[in-house]
């Protein structure tokens, strides 16, 4: 009796974890848990796309093309007007890419029992599931991982050192490659933005963190969120859609428009600590994660931040009387505790809660 209850529990902890024991079971309508409307929000048909596709920028070209200026030009209207843009011949080979596609499937194929070992632990915003805030709390509809990768000393000693071998060796290539492509992007965001090189160097074996995400297909996508709409509290994120499956959905103008897979293409977004440091200039761009009915899919994100113990704010070589600071100085360390405190995944809101008030500025003004 005492064996067949825990087991029960146990079938009910590991749905709430995942998605893909849940739809084990036949399922046609979908848990009320998992219910999120935000049909109400106008957005675009995949076929209504084209005139609004996402600006495309050839790293290789903007380092060694014949026209850098232009590509420069490319980049700060991306950044500028849409916070994101797509990524080609970044550098990153196929044979990793491709490797990384299978060995990410790979976990999550892994028998349950197996992926339990790495789950959230209470407390905890690392691990395996999802991090579940409140009893009533709408549940996405993707299976996750999230680790803490970089400095390495915060890597949690129950997740990525224990992770299959075959899947940390290739995420350690990965990591060490996007660490290097992070480094650059952010040397021709500076460039584009006329910070100085310095300010940059906050970044520089910064924080570094990943999500590997497992949407499985749903019997009724309209109904569900795959990721929520958030804005990321970074300087900039790296999207990896490994599998080709289209789901990403960015918010412009008030409108949800969807990103069409380029095939081994990275979508970069600028963060809200870009927007921060910018002063504005740049935009951290809302954005979630929709599924579908047919197939699952498969991403990883790469989230990119400056050291533990640097401050962000509008850069200095930014700012003057004419054009005022418009976010608050913050210790990153205290910037990350605030930002895990206030998180439910709740659009731009806490990059709102840096932004300085009127009041606030009534207040500096008057001291
Ligand atoms: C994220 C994110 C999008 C995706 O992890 O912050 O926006 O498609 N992911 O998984
Ligand atoms: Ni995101």
């Amino acid at each position: 009796m005492v064996f067949s209850q825990s087991a029960i529990l146990r079938e009910e902890v590991e749905e709430a974890m995942s998605i893909q024991e849940l739809i084990k079971k036949p399922l046609t309508s979908v848990p009320q848990r998992y219910i999120q409307l935000h049909n109400n929000e106008p957005s675009l048909l995949a076929g209504e796309t084209f005139s609004h596709a996402l600006p495309t920028i050839n790293l290789k070209k903007l380092i060694h093309g014949e026209d850098i200026e232009l590509e420069l030009e490319k980049l700060t209207s991306a950044c500028r007007d849409w916070g994101f843009f797509q990524l080609v011949e970044h550098g990153i080979s196929s044979v990793v890419m491709k490797t990384l596609e299978d060995e990410v499937e790979g976990f999550f194929m892994l028998p349950m029992e197996e992926k339990m070992k790495y789950k959230v632990r209470p407390g905890d915003v690392e691990g395996y599931g999802t991090v579940i805030g409140s009893e009533d709390q709408k549940l996405d509809w993707g299976d996750r991982l999230f680790m803490k990768i970089n400095p390495r000393s915060i890597r949690n000693p129950h997740l990525f050192p224990e992770l299959p071998s075959s899947l940390r060796n290739i995420l350690e290539l990965y990591i060490e490659e996007l660490q290097n492509l992070a480094m650059i992007l952010m040397g021709l965001l500076g460039k584009t933005l006329k910070i100085e090189k310095r300010e940059l160097e906050v970044f520089e074996d910064g924080i570094q963190n990943m999500r590997m995400t497992y949407y499985p297909p749903c019997p009724q996508p309209e109904l569900v969120m795959g990721l929520s709409a958030h804005s990321d509290a970074t300087g900039i994120t790296i999207l990896n859609q490994m599998n080709g499956v289209n789901g990403l959905q960015i918010k412009k103008d008030g409108v949800w428009i969807p990103v069409n897979v380029i095939s081994e293409a990275l979508v970069v977004n600028i963060g809200d600590i870009i927007e921060i440091m910018s002063n504005g200039a740049y935009k951290s761009v809302e954005h979630r994660a929709t599924v579908n009915s047919e197939k699952e899919r498969i991403s990883v994100a790469m989230f990119f931040l400056p050291k533990f113990q640097s401050e962000i704010g509008p850069a200095v070589s930014l700012t003057n009387p004419e054009h005022p600071p418009l976010f608050k100085r913050i210790v990153v360390e205290e910037y990350i505790k605030d930002y895990f405190t206030h998180n439910k995944l709740n659009g731009k809101s806490y990059l709102e809660h840096m932004r300085i008030t009127d009041d606030e500025k009534f207040t500096n003004a008057s001291i």
